[in-house]
């Protein structure tokens, strides 16, 4: 049912989007939304999307691990999801620069677009697809390089650098803009492994950094964090926005009310309710959503 203005253009640009008009998912509008009904409530669409995702589904042999999810992903702001464990939020984020293709039983169904380009056709570049779309993982996992040379590495293999000096500069730039630069300039050759956990998981934002990325992703990226180090990493996701595109898994729910500017919450493999980080946190429209927020479920 469609109750206003705004909700109309969001059903009208669903059925544009995905070209088969009413059998298109539907957002549900209005008030309050069982349990039982499991089409997504929100705004899963936004003008001017980075990445369009339109009937995404996942299986790992017969798990179907997402189920028909629809989303963009904004441009310069970070989208935070959320969901208790094992409900599909590190598969869905594979989905996007392909790292599901790593894992031999995963299919994975559906329209993903990087602004124009369609990113699961089997002529994709794989290796360039991960460059522009990075990924930052859980646990810290810097090469057994010397720091440098962690950073260096991308742009070497990718020839975004002609000599020592270009190469010298965007080590530098990109340890700025990671926040370790000032931490690590006196030990350049050191190697990267020898950092402490919050440093490693920087010299790692330094090295997705360093290709030049429109999209970063994290899964879970302070999860093996103490709070300082914590801290510093959430700091830098807000100073990162400015250039680039964030998705971010977050088990925690002051993060994502803190750096996210969009939340999504995932139920089972579904996407259930999508919009506004405030919105989300004080106004849940779908009952599983609130019963995750304020601490029922998960
Ligand atoms: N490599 C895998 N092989 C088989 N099943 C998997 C694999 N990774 C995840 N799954 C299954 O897919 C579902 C979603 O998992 P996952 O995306 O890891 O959830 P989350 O990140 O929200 O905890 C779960 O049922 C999980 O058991
Ligand atoms: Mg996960």
């Amino acid at each position: 049912m469609i109750e206003n203005g705004q909700n109309q253009q969001t059903l009208s640009a669903f059925q544009t989007l995905n070209g088969h008009g009413a059998a298109a998912p539907v957002v549900v509008s209005g008030g309050r939304v069982s349990r039982d009904d499991r089409r997504t409530v929100g705004e899963p669409l936004v003008k001017d999307p980075r990445i369009t995702c339109r009937s995404v589904n996942v299986w790992y042999d017969k798990t179907h691990a997402i189920q028909d999810v629809t989303l963009d992903i904004g441009r310069n702001q970070v989208i935070a999801m959320i969901g208790p464990s094992g409900c599909g939020k590190s598969t869905f984020l594979r989905c996007l620069n392909r790292m599901n293709d790593t894992i031999d039983s995963c299919r994975v169904d559906g329209q993903i677009c990087l602004d124009e380009q369609d990113i699961l056709g089997p002529q994709v570049d794989v290796v360039s697809l991960r460059a522009q779309v990075g990924m930052v993982f859980q646990k810290p996992n810097p090469f057994p390089k010397s720091i440098y040379d962690n950073v260096a590495y991308g742009p070497r293999i990718h020839g975004l650098v002609r000599g020592r000096v270009e190469e010298d500069e965007l080590v530098e730039s990109s340890l700025i803009k990671a926040g370790l630069w000032d931490e690590v300039k006196d030990r350049l050759t050191s190697p990267g492994t020898g950092l402490s956990g919050g440093q490693q998981q920087r010299l790692c934002i330094a090295r997705a950094i360093a290709v030049s990325p429109e999209v970063i992703l994290m899964d879970e990226p302070c999860s093996a964090l103490d709070p300082i180090a914590t801290a510093k990493i959430e700091e830098l996701i807000d100073e990162l926005r400015v250039q680039f595109t964030i998705v971010i898994v977050t088990h925690s729910m002051q993060q994502a009310a803190r750096v996210s500017q969009r939340t999504a919450y995932f139920h089972l493999g579904e996407l259930i309710e999508v919009g506004e980080t405030k919105k989300i946190f004080t106004m849940p429209r779908h009952r599983l959503t609130e019963d995750y927020i304020t601490g029922r479920f998960g």
